[in-house]
């Protein structure tokens, strides 16, 4: 059965790849992101070009898209890495203002929207799963979802609520670093990784659609990150 899905993020990355998974299942794909070109090129999605962070524009997206079956959250605009006690409270609160606040803009906008057999699935990411030296502001982002994703699984219900916490997947979110200097990291990140490679768009793609699809499933935060909590 065809069902509409709003993925916001889905310009590029996981929410790409999760745009073209939905589109070959057959369903209705409302993509938002900045980039209109980038949007148009994923042949099938209705595009809408927004700002997150602009939350009265995002609410009016919502209410304009009307029944939603299953709301994804796949933003991101960087974050702030580094030891915390150098870090200043601005690039602090731009991390959140990047992604928390607009999920949560999203989320209660579009709350009344969603059909009771919906679900939400936020991307948070592995870092609000462990602690790991100079990610406390990614912990801090990422646990706050963790967290919230459980709250709005009573809340919400029967809307189901999950998260899926990727580990360093290759996508333009790293395009900002130097290639030499990406490719170093993806090297120490595989070697101590039990699954030891970066991993993909396509298979965090698989956990969202998972995480849509399966019924009774709802309040997990489902990990793909190659086991990269664990050590
Ligand atoms: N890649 C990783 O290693 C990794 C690891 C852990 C968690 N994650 C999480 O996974 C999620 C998706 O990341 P990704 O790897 O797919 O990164 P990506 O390829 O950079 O995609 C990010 C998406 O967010 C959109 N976006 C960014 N700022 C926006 C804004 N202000 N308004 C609207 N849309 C905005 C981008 O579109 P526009 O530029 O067109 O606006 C793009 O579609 C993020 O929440 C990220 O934190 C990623």
């Amino acid at each position: 059965m065809s069902s509409t899905i709003v993925i916001l993020g889905a310009s590029s990355g996981i929410g790409r790849a999760l745009a073209r998974r939905c589109l070959d299942k057959g369903h209705v794909v409302h993509g938002l992101a900045r980039r209109a070109e980038a949007l148009a090129s994923i042949e099938g999605v209705v595009a809408h070009a927004l700002d997150g962070r602009d939350a009265e524009a995002l609410r009016g997206v919502l209410e304009a898209i009307g029944g939603i079956d299953h709301l994804v959250l796949t933003m991101n605009a960087g974050s702030a890495v580094g030891a915390f006690a150098g870090l200043s409270l601005d690039r602090i609160r731009a991390a959140f203002d990047n992604k928390v606040f607009p999920y949560m803009q999203a989320i209660i906008a579009a709350a009344p929207l969603l059909s009771k057999e919906g679900s939400i699935t936020l991307v948070t990411g592995a870092a609000g799963r462990s602690a790991q030296v100079g990610m406390g502001v990614l912990a801090s982002t990422n646990g706050a979802l963790n967290h919230l994703t459980e709250v709005l699984a009573l809340e919400l219900a029967p809307i189901r609520v999950n998260a899926v916490a990727p580990g360093v997947i290759a996508t333009d979110y790293w395009a900002g670093v130097p290639e030499g200097d990406r490719a170093n990291f993806f090297a120490t990140v595989a070697a101590k990784t039990p699954v030891p490679r970066i991993g993909t768009a396509d298979e965090i793609a698989d956990a969202i659609v998972f995480a849509i699809d399966n019924r009774f499933m709802t309040g997990a935060i489902i990990d793909c990150d190659g086991g990269a909590r664990l050590k």
